[in-house]
This record gives C-alpha cells, structure tokens and sequence, in this order.
C-alpha cells in the first residue's frame, strides 16, 4: 500500500516537473527570446512615416524621378536597393520567417509601400504588434524595395547633398547624404535579449566605425559604394559632381575581388619527389572598409588547395572558412569570427607529399565567395520556393601551379604582389574615384 502510494508520488513530482519544464521552454521562447534573430531599435521598429507625392511631380515612383534624373533611375533600376523586396533570397527567408513584418522596415522601408501599420508592439515582442490594414497601401510601390523615395523624400520635400538646386520639386540641403548617415538606419542591426552577436546581422556599421579606412582616410560607405560621377543631375541641368546609385555588394564579383589580395608563396621553388612541399596563400583585406565578408551572416569566404594528377582526378585536397559561426538554437551564441579586419591578412597553409613516380601534378590555389551555404541553398529551394538561378557561389581567385621545375617561374609570375599594393595604398595613391581602390 505505501510503496503504491510513493510510486504514485513520484509520478505526479515527474510529471510536475516535465509540466513544469515545458512552461519554461514555451515561456521563454514566447516572453523573453526574440522570435527574430536581431533586436529592435526605436529608428528601423517603425516604417518611415508616410510619404505624399511632392508639389510638381505626379507620383513618388522611382520611374516618376527617372523622367528627369534617367541615369540615376537607370542604375538604381539594376542595383540590389531596387530589388531588396523582389530578391528571390530575401523572399525566401522571409517565407521561412512567416512575413514577419519587421523586415519590411528595411526591405520596403516606407509606410506607403507596406500592407499593415503598426499600432504598438507590446513588450518590444515583435511577434505581438498590434496590427491594422494600411489603406493607404501601395502594392506595387511595395516591389520597388530601397526606392529613390525612402533616401530622399521627406514632408514633401526632396533633400539632397546640394544648396543651390533649381529643381521642379522642392529641394533642401541635407549634408548628412555626404556622411554615413544615410546608411546607418539599415546597415545596423542591433542583438537582442538572449543573442549574444559580436555585432548583429547586417551590422556592417560597427565594423567599419573608427577603422582606419575612416580615420585615415576620410572614407564613407559611399567613397566604395557610390563612384564619383561628374555629369548633370537631371535632363538639361547643369553638370555637377555626384555618385552612381549602383551600390555594389556581395552579389558582384567584380567588388569582392576589389576587397581582397591574394599571393600564393612555397617553401621551396623546386619541389622534389617524396618530399613534402607548403604553400602559402595571403589573404589581405585589402579595399573594404569593413569585415570581409560583412553583413548577412550567411556569407563566407573558403579558401581551397586541389592537387590533381594529368588526368584530372584529385589526389589530395584541403579546404578552410573564413566567416562567422553562429548557434542558433536554444539561444543566439556567436561560437566564432574569423573575419577579416580592414587591412588584416591571414596565412593559409597547406603541406603536400610529392609521390616518387607522378608526373604532371599541378596544385591549384582558390578562393570562393558564398552568398550561403549549398545546404542552405537547397533548404530554402526545398522548404520555401527559393525561386530563380541567381548564383549564390563566386570564383574570387584560381590558379595552377605546377609541382615541377617551372613552380619558381609560375610564384614569380603572379600579377601582383600584395604587399606592394598595401604599401602603396597606405602611402594614399588612391584612385580619385575613391573606387578602384586597389590593383
Ligand atoms: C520634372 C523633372 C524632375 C522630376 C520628375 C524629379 N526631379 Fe529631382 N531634380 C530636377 C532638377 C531639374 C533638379 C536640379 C538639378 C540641378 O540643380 O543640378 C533636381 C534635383 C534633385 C535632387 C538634388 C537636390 C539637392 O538640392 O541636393 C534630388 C535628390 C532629386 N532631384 C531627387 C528626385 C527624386 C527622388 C524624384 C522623384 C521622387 C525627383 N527628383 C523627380 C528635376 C526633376
Ligand atoms: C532603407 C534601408 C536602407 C538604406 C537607407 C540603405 N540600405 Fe543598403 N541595403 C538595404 C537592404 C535591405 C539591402 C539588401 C537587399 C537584398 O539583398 O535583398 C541593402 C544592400 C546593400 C548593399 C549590397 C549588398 C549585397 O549583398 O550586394 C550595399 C553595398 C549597400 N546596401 C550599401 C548601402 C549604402 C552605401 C547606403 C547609404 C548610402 C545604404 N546601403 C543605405 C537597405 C538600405
Ligand atoms: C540608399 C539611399 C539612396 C537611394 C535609394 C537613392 N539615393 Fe539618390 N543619393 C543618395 C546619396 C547618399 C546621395 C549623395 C551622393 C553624393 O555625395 O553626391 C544621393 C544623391 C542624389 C542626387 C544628387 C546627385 C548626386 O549624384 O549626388 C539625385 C538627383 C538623386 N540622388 C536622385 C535619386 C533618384 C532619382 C533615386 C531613385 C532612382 C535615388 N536617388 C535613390 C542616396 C540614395
Ligand atoms: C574602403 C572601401 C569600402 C568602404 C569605406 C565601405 N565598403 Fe562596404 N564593401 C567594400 C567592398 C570592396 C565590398 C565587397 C566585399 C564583401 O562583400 O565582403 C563591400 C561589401 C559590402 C556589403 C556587402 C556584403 C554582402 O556580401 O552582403 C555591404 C552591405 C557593405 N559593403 C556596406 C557598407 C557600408 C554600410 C559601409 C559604410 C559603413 C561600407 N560598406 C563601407 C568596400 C567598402
Ligand atoms: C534594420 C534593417 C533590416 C531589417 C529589419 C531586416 N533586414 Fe534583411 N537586410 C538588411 C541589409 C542592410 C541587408 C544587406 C546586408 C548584406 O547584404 O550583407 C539585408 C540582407 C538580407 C538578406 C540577404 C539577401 C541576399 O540577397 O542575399 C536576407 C535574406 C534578408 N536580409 C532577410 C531579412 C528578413 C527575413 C528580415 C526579417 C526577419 C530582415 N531581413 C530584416 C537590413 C535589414
């Protein structure tokens, strides 16, 4: 009779405690955990405000502005701000995050181009806004993502980086479009309650304040992100100097190569057979003001050594990450960040047992940038309608070096040392347009 009745005792504490745990777990990912992977700060919680179309012009549509300012329009049109609502990989994730409606703030950052407004978020929990339709709504503003508007317009006025505009529209000068101002709201995230980033997703702000790209040089995002043009600003006006509105990012290869420089060195010009032989790849951040990779904490960098024989097959391979390495469940730890600084390098190396009776091995050096990872690539094609080709993989650098008497000629054929670069660069023969800065 009494040990039935302990039996039963420790049953119901057992199930206390299971009920007990659970409460804990549902609690603290419904009250305290956020159910997004970033924190909430005042500026990017609310939309900015909403907009009406400023005396003279017809409507706020970035083709509206195009009647006049075309080449500006032209180059928005194909940059990745035009596209931060249609990109197939923000869709994508968003998807996966049930349409949260934070992301709007950012991707289609104006109340004009989002469906709901937001009437007040309870606790700073994302996931319990209170939400009510937006009448003034416009679905297909929505599609233009970063328009010309959400830089620009303001209480019915148009601002800008000059004082002495003639324009059709109301003009105000805005020195802030010549400071870093114009990008912080977007470019940094901060962490929230139990995430513990190094810095947020997409906060390449923080990266970049106080480096030296900025101290000793004066550079701001724009300096890399927007070249300088010298051309009219509108149809028939005068010419002026101003900026190309193309913004490129990880999505262009062409800009990443401009971020790094790599060199391969060996220890030795002459590999012998059945001897072991290492190489060394360099590689410099070089042309970005900020981390390599930044932003989005999907993008990396691996760095790869292939050996093959004459025939192709691999004979022995070695590959290494540079990123960031982020816990996501239970709770956001950032495990480790290997990224490079502003003018940091690093050594990669890689050791290889030359076989006695091969002939013909080349090792070949590379360097790929990754937009995410191939299984990430599949999950979001799998799960959530990941849709498009748009290539998520780029080939930064690739070379051949023969494991032969000709190594020595192939190292000291390489297009350019680095170091040289560096120097040169620090010594401030920086390309006036503040673009090409390297090479
Ligand atoms: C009917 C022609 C026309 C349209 C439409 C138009 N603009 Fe302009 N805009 C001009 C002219 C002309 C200037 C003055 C150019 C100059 O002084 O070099 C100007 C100047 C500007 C400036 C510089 C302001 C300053 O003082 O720094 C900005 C920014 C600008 N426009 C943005 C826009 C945007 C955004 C739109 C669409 C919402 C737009 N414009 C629509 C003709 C137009
Ligand atoms: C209203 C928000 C907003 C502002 C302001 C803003 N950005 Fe962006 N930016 C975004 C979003 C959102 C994306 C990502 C779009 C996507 O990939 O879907 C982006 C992407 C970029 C990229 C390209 C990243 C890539 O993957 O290719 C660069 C570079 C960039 N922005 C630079 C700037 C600079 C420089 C400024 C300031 C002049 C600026 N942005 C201002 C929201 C903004
Ligand atoms: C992400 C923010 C952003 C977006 C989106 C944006 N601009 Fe700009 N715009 C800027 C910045 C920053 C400058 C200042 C560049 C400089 O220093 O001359 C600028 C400058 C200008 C100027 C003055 C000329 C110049 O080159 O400096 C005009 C005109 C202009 N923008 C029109 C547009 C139009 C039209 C669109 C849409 C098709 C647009 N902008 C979209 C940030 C933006
Ligand atoms: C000295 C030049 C330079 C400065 C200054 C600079 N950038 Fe960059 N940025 C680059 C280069 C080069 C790349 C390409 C390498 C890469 O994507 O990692 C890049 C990449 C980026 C990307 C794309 C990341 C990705 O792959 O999605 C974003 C976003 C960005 N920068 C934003 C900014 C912002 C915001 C600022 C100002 C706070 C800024 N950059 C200042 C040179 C610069
Ligand atoms: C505070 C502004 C902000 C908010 C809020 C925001 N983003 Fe972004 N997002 C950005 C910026 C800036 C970039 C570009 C950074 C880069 O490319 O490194 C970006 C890039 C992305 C990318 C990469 C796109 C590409 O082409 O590879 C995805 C995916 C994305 N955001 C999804 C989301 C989702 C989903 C949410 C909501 C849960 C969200 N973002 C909320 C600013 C924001």
């Amino acid at each position: 009779m009494v040990r039935r009745r302990r039996r039963r005792t420790k049953l119901l504490l057992l199930l206390g405690l299971v009920l007990l745990v659970s409460f804990l777990v549902n609690y603290f990912y419904t009250e305290i955990r956020p159910t997004v992977i970033f924190g909430l700060r005042s500026d990017y919680a609310k939309a900015l405000p909403f907009q009406k179309v400023p005396v003279g012009l017809e409507s706020l549509r970035a083709e509206e502005c195009g009647r006049c300012h075309r080449e500006i329009y032209e180059e928005w049109k194909t940059s990745i701000h035009a596209h931060a609502y249609t990109d197939p990989f923000f869709q994508a994730y968003w998807k996966r995050d049930n349409q949260v409606w934070v992301c709007l703030n950012c991707h289609t950052p104006l109340e004009n181009q989002q469906p709901t407004l937001i009437q007040g978020i309870p606790q700073d929990r994302v996931e319990k806004a209170i939400q009510i339709r937006n009448p003034r709504y416009d679905a297909d503003f929505q599609q233009e993502g970063v328009t010309c508007a959400a830089c620009h317009v303001r209480d019915g006025v148009i601002y800008g980086p000059f004082d002495d505009s003639v324009a059709p529209h109301p003009t105000e000068f805005d020195p802030g479009f010549r400071t870093t101002k114009v990008c912080y709201r977007c470019h940094n995230v901060v962490s929230g309650p139990f995430q513990f980033y190094n810095v947020g997703p997409c906060g390449t702000y923080p990266e970049y304040e106080g480096e030296y790209f900025m101290k000793e040089k004066g550079f701001i995002c724009q300096s890399c992100h927007m070249s300088e043009v010298t051309r009219p600003v509108a149809e028939g006006g005068p010419i002026r100097q101003g900026r190309r509105h193309l913004w490129p990012g990880g999505h262009d290869p062409d800009m990443i190569k401009r971020a790094v420089a790599i060199h391969v060195q060996a220890d030795s010009p002459v590999p012998q057979a059945g001897h072991p032989i290492t190489f060394t790849l360099t590689l410099i951040n070089a042309g970005a003001g900020h981390k390599i990779p930044t932003g989005d904490p999907d993008r990396h960098f691996t760095v790869e050594f292939i050996v093959r024989d004459q025939e192709g097959t691999v004979l022995d391979q070695q590959l290494e990450t540079m990123g960031r390495w982020i816990l996501w469940q239970p709770v956001i730890v950032e495990v480790y960040d290997n990224r490079l600084l502003p003018l940091a390098s690093r050594d990669y190396e890689f050791t290889y047992e030359i076989p006695k009776d091969r002939k013909g091995l080349v090792v070949e050096a590379r360097v790929r940038y990754h937009i995410l990872t191939d299984g990430q690539h599949a999950m979001l094609r799998e799960k959530y309608g990941l849709k498009g080709n748009d290539p998520y993989v780029f080939n930064i650098y690739s070379r051949e070096f023969p494991l032969d008497s000709t190594l020595g000629v192939a190292l000291n054929t390489q297009p350019l040392d680095p170091r040289v670069g560096c120097s040169s660069f620090r010594e401030g023969t920086v390309n006036p347009t503040g673009h090409q800065i390297f090479g």
